[in-house]
């Protein structure tokens, strides 16, 4: 066994180890906009769902000193205005995606250099964009300080999907997940996985484990 006492590996170190083993990762596609209206637009891989009664996300924004209050712009904007929409990504915008990640400065908006189309949300201010297959409208609740790790917690309060990825029947819907075809984080700074390759293994409950022995 190889053992890694955390708080003597250097930071780079660590992160490599972490973002290694804990894989994959989904990806939040953040949309948010300053006081000045300027929208910001950035993926985040320190993101999942964290409940869903209420409906709460969980987002890891790192800090960068040289920023508006030492933060990136997406954790200042939401800081300062309280709203964000996380747009789900699949394969079809991973490029746009990735190229909204470089540290432009806080005035660029960085859907325009990726040449996303915006378009208004439905209770909040920060737009969508209209290319994902989704859409989550969130409002921050929490912000957690643990020393230089900052975790945003968003209700989701409202959701836009579209037509093509959902199948009415009755009373009921179904999501069509082997068409929207999300993509994740995997291990290392340049890759990302397809979540197409699925698997069944039933779940029990206790009743149905004591009557299978
Ligand atoms: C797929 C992907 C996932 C990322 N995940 C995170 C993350 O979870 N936390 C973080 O602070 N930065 C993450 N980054 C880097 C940010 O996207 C990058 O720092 C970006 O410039 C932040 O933009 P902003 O200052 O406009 O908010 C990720 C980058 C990529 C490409």
């Amino acid at each position: 066994m190889t053992e890694f006492d955390l708080d003597k590996l250097s930071p780079s170190k660590r992160y490599n180890l972490l973002i290694s083993l804990v894989v994959p990762r989904p990806i939040a596609f953040v949309t948010s906009i300053d006081t000045q209206g300027i929208v910001n637009a950035a993926p985040f891989s320190f993101f999942n769902l964290m409940g869903n009664d209420p409906p709460i996300v969980a987002l890891g924004v790192g800090k960068d000193e040289t920023r508006r209050n030492g933060l990136k712009d997406t954790g200042y904007n939401i800081q300062q205005t309280g709203e964000f929409v996380i747009n789900i990504v699949n394969e079809k915008i991973v490029n746009e995606v990735n190229t909204t990640s470089v540290d432009f400065p806080s005035d660029i908006d960085e859907t325009e250099i990726a040449g996303l189309t915006k378009i208004p949300s439905t209770k909040i201010r920060p737009p969508r964009i209209a290319e994902s297959v989704a859409n989550l409208e969130c409002r921050h609740v929490n912000t957690i300080e643990i020393r230089n790790t900052r975790i945003i917690l968003g209700e989701i309060i409202y959701i836009h999907l579209k037509d093509e990825f959902i199948e009415f029947n009755e009373n009921d819907f179904r999501i069509l997940v082997e068409l929207i075809r999300p993509i994740g984080r995997a291990h290392g700074r340049d890759f990302y996985t397809r979540t197409i390759d699925l698997f069944k293994v039933p779940r029990m409950s206790y009743k149905e484990w004591i009557d299978r022995r």
